[in-house]
């Protein structure tokens, strides 16, 4: 990538004013359409949810939803994480994973966890490096690709190593 010239990848934020981001990158990224309330979760979710820019283009996103479990403790659902394949190897996918189980260490927030499609290798890989396990099989989870199932895949975030 590039003529050996450094080039910075930073993180931003997503606002109403860019939220129009996420949503081109989702396109290219994804066979599945995400409706109004991904996009408003994504937003609530504050620092959870980031861009990155290589150099000034705009070109992945892990968007997040916060949920509440019982007793008021909260767990994270990536909703997604995607980096365009032109740019992806190059460290970028690991700094958007990176900065959200770093907020979770600070928030302490133990349970992260995601659905992936069970054909989704490089995605499951990627993630299993990270510490993620598949603890579940859902048959039929998806409605317009094919295969249809997915796993379930989680990590429980250790508040010792603070
Ligand atoms: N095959 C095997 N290993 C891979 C691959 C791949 N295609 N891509 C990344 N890795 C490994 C790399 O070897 C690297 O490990 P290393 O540093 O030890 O060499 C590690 O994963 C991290 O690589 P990054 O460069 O940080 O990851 P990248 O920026 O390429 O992003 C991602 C990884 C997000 C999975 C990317 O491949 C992608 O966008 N895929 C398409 C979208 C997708 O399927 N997203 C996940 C769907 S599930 C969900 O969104 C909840």
């Amino acid at each position: 990538m590039g003529a050996g010239r450094q080039v910075s990848i930073s993180l931003d934020g997503v606002r109403d004013k860019n939220v129009m981001q996420p949503k081109k990158l989702n396109i290219a990224l994804f066979p599945v359409c995400y409706n109004d309330k991904y996009y408003a979760d994504a937003l609530a979710s504050g620092d959870f949810t980031k861009l990155a820019y290589y150099s000034d283009i705009c070109v992945g996103a892990i968007a997040c939803r916060l949920e509440k479990k019982e007793h008021g403790a909260v767990r994270v659902y990536i909703m997604t994480l995607g980096v365009l394949a032109p740019y992806r190897g190059l460290g970028i996918g690991t700094k958007l994973l990176n900065h959200v189980l770093d907020l979770c260490l600070k928030q302490n927030i133990s349970e992260i966890y995601l659905h992936v499609q069970t054909n989704n290798e490089d995605a499951i890989n990627f993630y299993k490096k990270f510490g993620f396990e598949i603890t579940d099989t859902i048959q039929n989870y998806y409605t317009n690709i094919t295969p249809p199932d997915c796993y379930l895949l989680t990590k429980i975030i250790s508040q010792t190593k603070k």
